[in-house]
């Protein structure tokens, strides 16, 4: 055991960016607790069940990452547990204002505090939103996921027939 930190997100779907910052993370803190937001008001495409089974498939090789769902403010779910840092990832400067305004707000909330790990340029355009439209539409975007989340996401959104 190190210093624990939460990855949190939606993960709607988990994307091989959002795997790559956190087998990063997984190398500078222990444990590292992938915390997967159970927004209902988003009507998210994957339920929470779902979206925890695809993050804990594709994370079973690294030991000292657990996932775990929360719903409500995300520093009462790190108080509950004693961690005290978040780490994030950054895709492009277009992603910090806002990841920055949410790091001020947790640390005013909590004296909780954000690390920032830049996303591997290979990743830079990948979201969960335009990975789901590609997929809605037919496309293929299987280099862009881990497989069980292809699997899933073309059970989701089927080929359609001329
Ligand atoms: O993957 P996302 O959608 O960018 O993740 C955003 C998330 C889940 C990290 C953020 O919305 C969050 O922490 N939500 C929980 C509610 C909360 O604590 N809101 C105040 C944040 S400053």
């Amino acid at each position: 055991m190190g210093l624990a930190a939460l990855c949190p997100g939606t993960f709607d779907p988990v994307t091989n960016g959002h795997l790559d910052i956190i087998a990063r993370s997984a190398g500078l803190f222990d444990p590292l607790v992938v915390a997967v937001l159970e927004n209902p008001g988003k009507s998210p495409v994957f339920p929470v069940e779902e979206r925890l089974a695809m993050l804990k498939d594709a994370l079973d090789d690294l030991p000292n990452v657990q996932v775990a769902t929360f719903s409500g403010l995300l520093v009462d779910f790190a108080r509950a547990r004693g961690i005290t840092l978040v780490v994030k990832g950054i895709r492009a400067a277009s992603d910090f204002d806002y990841e920055l305004q949410m790091a001020q707000m947790n640390q005013r909330l909590s004296d909780i505090d954000t690390f920032f790990i830049s996303t591997s340029p290979q990743h830079s355009f990948l979201s969960s939103s335009l990975v789901r439209e590609v997929a809605r539409f037919g496309g293929d975007v299987s280099s862009m996921v881990p497989p069980g989340v292809a699997d899933r996401l073309c059970e989701k959104f089927p080929a359609k027939e001329d």
